[in-house]
């Protein structure tokens, strides 16, 4: 992946302006933490063709061979700390209309998976840095399976099962072209929430939903919650019907039972 082929696909004002490409690194995420750390600016975009030790959420190994798109965008939100999740539902409800206009049925999974045919496509891993009532920075890191086998990836017991788009589709994608349009639509969705909040992200999100509706089960630090996805909030939680109660999820790892 060719840097300059990148960088004459951009179509955006700051995202991917400041591009850092590798044919091979550790974790974009890594990457673009320690050069947010360092006063990189906002928009800042690194892009790996392999990451040797690519990270997924809840500290789960992220298999990124040659293939698929691996990388991060760094942002500086004037937002509160609060709203970072929906920052999440942002990158995929971005990654989604990229891929729609592919001809894919992509969804969106709460929090953070795309998928298409029941399989996931995309991961998110979200990363801030937060000094008191105040983001520093958010690295949005994003693992799309694009042009590799999935077949061939090494998957973590309980993972869902990945595809990529080209064993969708049938044929390679340009994969510049697709971060360039993922990027695109992520600038879009974020100027819009800059000047006027999250609320029609959130309702793009819903119309997107893969989740909303199923019988879920969410795992997180506190235990599991089981019940009916009944919708999302304004912030990007789960509510969550249990037949008793109401709950509202804010983070957690969600299967579908
Ligand atoms: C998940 O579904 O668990 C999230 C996966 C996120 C993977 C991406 S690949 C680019 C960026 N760098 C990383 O180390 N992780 C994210």
């Amino acid at each position: 992946m060719e840097l300059s082929t990148i960088k004459t696909q951009l179509k955006t004002e700051i995202l991917g302006r400041n591009l850092v490409c590798f044919k091979e690194t550790n974790s974009t995420n890594s990457v673009a933490k320690n050069l947010a750390a360092t006063g990189a600016p906002e928009g800042l975009v690194v892009v790996a063709e392999v990451q040797t030790e690519g990270r997924g959420r809840a500290g789960h190994k992220w298999d990124s061979p040659a293939g698929g798109l691996w990388f991060s965008v760094l942002l500086r939100p004037t937002f509160p700390p609060g709203s970072t999740p929906a920052i999440s539902l942002l990158a995929g409800v971005a990654v989604a209309k990229a891929l729609r206009d592919r001809s894919l049925n992509a969804t969106v999974k709460w929090p953070n998976d795309v998928m298409a045919s029941g399989k996931k496509l995309c991961g998110i891993l979200c990363e801030a840095s937060i000094q008191g009532d105040k983001v520093e920075y958010v690295v949005v890191g994003m693992g799309m399976d694009v042009n590799n086998d999935a077949s061939k990836l090494a998957l973590e017991a309980g993972a869902i099962q990945p595809t990529s788009v080209r064993d969708l589709l049938g044929k390679e994608v340009d994969m510049p072209q697709l971060l360039a349009h993922v990027l695109l639509e992520m600038e879009k969705l974020y100027q819009r929430a800059s000047r006027g909040g999250f609320a029609p992200m959130i309702e793009e999100w819903a119309a997107l939903s893969d989740t909303i509706g199923k019988a879920v089960e969410i795992t997180d630090d506190s235990g599991k919650v089981t019940g009916t996805a009944r919708r999302i909030t304004p912030e990007g939680a789960l509510v969550v019907d249990t037949g008793k109660e109401e709950k509202v999820v804010t983070a957690g790892d969600l299967r579908y039972v």
